[in-house]
């Protein structure tokens, strides 16, 4: 009987195995065999600053980093909502930035320079959102001053005391990072950077820091990705992820995470991730990676400890909006 049960689970094992290397394979063949020759992209015009749209509070940090900015596309409302709310129930101020859609001219008249299979539309339109973040930051800079700034997505949460638990690190931790991820997709933490006294936060060096929806940047790390990025030829997150793993970048992590994603659903259609999660093939990566997750003991955050978007008021930030919005997001 015992006999059966080992022999079972080594097929188990050997087969998991199998498929994961099989997709990883897979994988790679389309990252690395793949690459036609193509025509880089253009790098994008900076942010005419009359687009931002400022959000009144009295904190105007998180730890050293500030300004915040808030990517969102003016035609989701939905989004911009909940995003002010936010700050608002933190007593955060911050900058929201028009996002580019797959819609947008800047973005349609790169689309033919677009390498089709390790590329998708939706995340050019990312990169180009951040990509104007970040030559925001660059132009509103000095260059002898290597400040740092918040970059955030429109979808995401943050755990309500986020500003307190980014004050209660040591002040050094802002001295040696490219980037602070405060949310991170599974990210594999590494060395122990740092432990908050007060709260139950650590930092640790980023390995694998996949996903953009929030994190710190300093202005010279912004210049690093306005040029090593400016052709880009994948996901940002992942090319940032490369960057890491060639120690072209120096990135942190916050553990367990500060902000999450919300997840995707019929309410909250992502204009960028646009997975089928009914799908097949999605069903047996998500397996492969809580197996994944599973066998390197990376501890799986489902939800924040106390979520800011719970506390937020929604009422009072639609009449705000109502109250403040004008120009390109108005009336939409
Ligand atoms: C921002 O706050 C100031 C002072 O609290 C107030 O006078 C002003 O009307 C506010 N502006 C917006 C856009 O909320
Ligand atoms: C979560 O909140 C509880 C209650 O406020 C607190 O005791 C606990 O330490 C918090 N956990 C973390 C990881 O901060
Ligand atoms: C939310 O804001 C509205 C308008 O500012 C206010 O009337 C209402 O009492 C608030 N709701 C809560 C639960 O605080």
């Amino acid at each position: 009987m015992l006999f059966i049960q080992q022999y079972y689970k080594t097929i188990c094992l050997i087969f998991f195995t199998f498929v994961f290397l099989l997709i990883n394979y897979s994988y790679d063949f389309k990252k690395y065999y793949l690459l036609h020759p193509f025509q880089p992209i253009q790098s994008i015009p900076p942010l005419d600053q009359s687009l931002l749209f400022h959000i009144n509070g009295s904190i105007k940090s998180i730890g050293k980093a500030s300004p915040i900015y808030i990517i969102n596309l003016p035609s989701r409302p939905d989004r911009r909502t909940e995003s002010i709310a936010l700050m608002q129930t933190l007593n955060l101020e911050a900058f929201i930035v028009p996002a580019y859609s797959i819609h947008s001219t800047e973005i349609l008249s790169r689309n033919k320079y677009r390498n089709k299979l390790l590329l998708k539309l939706t995340e050019l339109a990312c990169w180009a959102s951040h990509m104007r973040v970040w030559l925001t930051i660059a132009n509103n800079t000095p260059c002898q001053n290597n400040a740092w700034s918040i970059i955030v997505e429109d979808d995401i949460d943050l755990e309500i005391d986020t500003p307190q638990i980014m004050q209660s690190f040591s002040h050094s931790i802002w001295n040696e990072a490219d980037l602070i991820y405060l949310g991170h997709c599974a990210n594999t933490p590494g060395k122990l950077i740092d432990q908050s006294s007060q709260h139950n936060y650590r930092v640790h060096q980023a390995l694998h820091p996949s996903c953009t929806h929030a994190y710190a940047i300093r202005s010279d790390a912004a210049r690093k990705l306005i040029y090593l990025l400016s052709k880009p030829s994948r996901a940002i997150d992942d090319s940032i992820v490369k960057l890491v793993d060639n120690h072209q970048l120096v990135a942190y992590s916050i553990h367990p995470p500060l902000a999450m994603q919300q997840p995707v659903s019929k309410n909250n259609p992502s204009d960028v991730n646009q997975i089928d999660r009914q799908s097949f093939i999605y069903r047996i990566q998500f397996s492969i990676y809580k197996f994944t997750q599973w066998l390197y003991s990376v501890p799986s955050y489902e939800k924040l400890n106390k979520s800011a978007l719970q506390k937020a008021n929604l009422t009072k930030a639609i009449s705000w909006r109502k109250m403040y919005e004008k120009g390109i997001w108005k009336n939409i």
